[in-house]
């Protein structure tokens, strides 16, 4: 009977190591989870960041990511990341006001004249300071990624601001996006992307802005016969993490998954700039939505209109931020 006592003690001792040392040898879970298709630059750029990951940091980190809202919309992600329930997220930049104004400069229309220019206030002094405007909120903001420049979609055709009229269109969560649409006597109407679609399908809605990847990977162009290339503003992406997580990881694992995070972001760079292009020309290439160009005189009108917006958001975003903007045209 003793015997067995003493087994039985000497089993269970040897389970509780066991499963101490399995518990300790666990990977460190990150869920990254985003709203757009595998297909496009934020996808691609996230399952990339997935197979370094795995090549690189096997057995002591593992990534899982969610794709297509499947996990959280843009609406709640952040608050999520905040509770520790996932641990990286890549919205647009427009989808950040509840934590700090600043960021609401990357909505601003016309303000970049290209992706060049982008890129240039991204990587100067002001834009890496913007990565760290809502540390204090607990949110960081690892790099930023291209997706591109917006174009409009509707139902009739939109050449001149006075087409948009009356005209109802989606946006993201940004007052800076409603006032460029008021600015046109449009309304504008804030939903998640993950609506987007049936909005247009169903006539709920007129139009919307966004880029050729989001466009072709959503079908969008399906359900709206005109796009009007008006390169009106920029939709780019914060890889976001929460304080708490990012400074409690491990020194080393920490260096090693921000060398893959840039180096995934480098790649999701690269593949937006290709998207740009390519999915542009499937679209038009479908016969199914009419790509219209503007004239000089044109745009000139859309810029005549809608530039008076960047005066009222000057306060909360800062004229030397805007100004460092302008100067990398
Ligand atoms: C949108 O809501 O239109 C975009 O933010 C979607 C995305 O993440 O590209």
């Amino acid at each position: 009977m003793k015997r067995k006592l003493l087994l039985v003690a000497l089993f269970a001792a040897f389970a509780m190591v066991l499963s101490s040392t399995v518990a300790m040898a666990a990977p460190i879970l990150i869920k990254f989870s985003h709203v757009v298709a595998e297909n496009t630059p934020k996808g691609k750029m996230a399952n990339k960041f997935k197979e370094l990951v795995d090549q690189r940091l096997a057995g002591k980190v593992e990534v899982e990511v969610y794709p297509n809202s499947q996990l959280f919309g843009d609406n709640k992600v952040l608050e999520a990341m905040l509770l520790g329930d996932v641990q990286l997220a890549a919205p647009s930049l427009s989808k950040f006001k509840k934590y700090t104004k600043k960021l609401q400069i990357y909505d601003l229309p016309f303000l970049f004249k290209d992706m060049k220019a982008v890129e240039c206030f991204q990587q100067g002094p002001k834009g890496q300071e913007l990565l760290m405007s809502m540390k204090n909120k607990g949110l960081i903001g690892l790099g930023y990624l291209h997706n591109g420049l917006k174009q409009l979609s509707a139902n009739s055709p939109l050449r001149v601001p006075a087409d948009a009229k009356g005209k109802k269109f989606r946006i993201m969560s940004s007052d800076v996006l409603a006032a460029q649409f008021e600015a046109v006597d449009a309304m504008p109407l804030k939903k998640p992307f993950s609506e987007v679609f049936t909005l247009l399908q169903t006539k709920a809605i007129d139009g919307q802005e966004n880029t050729w990847s989001n466009i072709y990977s959503k079908k969008f162009y399906e359900v709206q016969p005109y796009i009007t290339e008006s390169n009106h503003g920029v939709l780019d992406y914060l890889v976001v993490t929460s304080v708490e997580f990012w400074m409690g990881l491990p020194d080393d694992i920490r260096t090693e998954l921000k060398k893959a995070l840039d180096e995934a972001i480098a790649y999701g760079n690269q593949v937006a700039a290709e998207k740009a292009v390519a999915d542009k020309k499937k679209i038009a290439d479908s016969g199914r939505s009419e790509i219209l160009t503007l004239t000089d005189a044109q745009r000139q009108q859309w810029v005549d209109v809608m530039k008076p917006v960047w005066k009222k958001f000057e306060g909360e975003i800062g004229k030397d931020f805007i100004d460092a903007a302008v100067s990398c045209n």
